[in-house]
């Protein structure tokens, strides 16, 4: 795709930047951050598409992060696939017509990640995707799909590991679009990992340091079929019995136990979605962490911290070659296995991966600098 044609002049280039689910504020964060140290040369705007809106899955991570209050919220909120991306490409829309951005910046997989850039390329705004190239291969995931159509027609293309570039590659994208610049989750983990570790979340759950088990699950995969959600939690209140399990619950999780379990709570330590900084203690400390979640396992691996996930596939492979992370697929017999080898074998020796060192976003913006002198 040519670079779209943009007359240069000494005004500060306007980004429109986008983020709309929890994973993404951690993703947008660094990125905020590194548009401030530049004001002569970048005009952001920050858009919060309203996909996640519960305090404790949004305002919370604006807070702990310190990211500017977003200029505008789309108020999208929650709905079918087609609702929700529909209500977002809509209000993106018309927004892109109203405040002209030159650039519009999206991050990770998300349906409003997939909205906001179709809402752009079509009005000719190019587009730069941070977290672009990452494959599951499971094309019954959403984010399955909200990536490959997000890479097909983004200009800039930053990734996170060398199998994005390989795919990237291999669906026939340019090389000169794709930027290998490291891990912005991981930016955010570093700068803050010194402060969460001052907290005392251990202390008021009851928790010992390397004696609990972490736990998310909110993929619709584990949560939407009641049987297979009864099967899971059977396995990890059978842990539960000799290792706490902590377990923040996602609200499409809750909803579902509430639905389908008669609202019969999982016997383990339930909490409501935590902050980022509460989350990032539990994390650092547990001797294992079982999830479904995508980012959960980079953070993880960044930790040096074993990671259980329990999805058939991953998207994320350097986890499991270089870092901690195993993936354990769905089966809950298998899951229990894995559990008992780990509680065993102690955590597996993990490295983290190249360019994982707090400084992507700084060179995500020095790239789009650079491109943006010469549009
Ligand atoms: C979305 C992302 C997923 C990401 C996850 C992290 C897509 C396709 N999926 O999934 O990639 O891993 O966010 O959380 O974009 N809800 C609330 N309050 C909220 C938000 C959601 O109660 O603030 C409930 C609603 O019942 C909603 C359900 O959670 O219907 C699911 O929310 P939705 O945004 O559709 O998808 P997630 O499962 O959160």
């Amino acid at each position: 795709m040519p670079a779209p044609a943009h007359t240069r002049t000494d005004a500060p280039i306007r980004v429109l930047a986008v983020a709309g689910a929890r994973p993404n504020f951690m993703k947008i964060a660094p990125l905020m951050h590194e548009f401030a140290r530049r004001p002569s040369r970048f005009e952001p705007i920050l858009v919060h598409t309203g996909q996640h809106y519960d305090s404790s899955m949004s305002d919370s991570f604006f807070r702990d992060l310190g990211i500017p209050e977003p200029d505008v919220n789309l108020g999208v909120g929650s709905g079918s696939h087609g609702e929700q991306t529909a209500q977002v490409l809509m209000k993106i829309e018309r927004l892109l017509i109203e405040r002209k951005p030159q650039l519009v910046l999206v991050v990770g997989d998300v349906n409003s990640t997939l909205a906001a850039t179709l809402a752009a390329v079509k009005l000719n705004i190019p587009v730069a995707h941070v977290e672009a190239g990452l494959r599951s291969g499971d094309r019954e995931m959403p984010e399955e799909i909200n990536r490959i159509l997000t890479d097909t027609v983004s200009h800039w293309l930053f990734t996170t590991e060398a199998a994005a570039e390989t795919n990237l590659l291999r669906e026939g994208v340019a090389a000169d679009r794709i930027h290998f610049v490291g891990n912005v989750m991981i930016d955010t983990l570093l700068k803050h990992r010194e402060r969460a570790r001052k907290l005392d979340t251990l202390e008021r759950l009851g928790l010992t340091p390397g004696k609990y088990a972490l736990l998310t699950l909110h993929r619709p995969s584990n949560v939407d079929s009641p049987d297979r959600l009864r099967k899971l939690f059977d396995v990890f209140e059978r842990l539960n019995t000799e290792l706490p399990v902590v377990f923040p619950v996602h609200p499409r999780t809750a909803n579902a136990i509430q639905r389908d379990l008669g609202g019969v709570q999982p016997n383990l330590k339930m909490t409501a979605p935590l902050g980022y900084l509460e989350f990032l203690r539990l994390m650092m400390d547990a001797q294992m962490v079982l999830t479904d979640s995508g980012g959960i396992q980079e953070e993880t691996t960044a930790l040096g911290v074993a990671c259980l996930t329990l999805r058939d596939s991953t998207e994320r492979p350097v986890t499991v070659s270089e870092g901690t992370n195993t993936l354990v697929g769905t089966d809950p017999a298998e899951i229990e296995k894995a559990i008992g080898k780990l509680r065993q074998a102690g955590p597996p020796e993990g490295r983290r991966p190249a360019l994982w060192d707090g400084k992507a976003a700084m060179r995500i913006i020095d790239i789009l600098e650079r491109d943006l002198e010469n549009f």
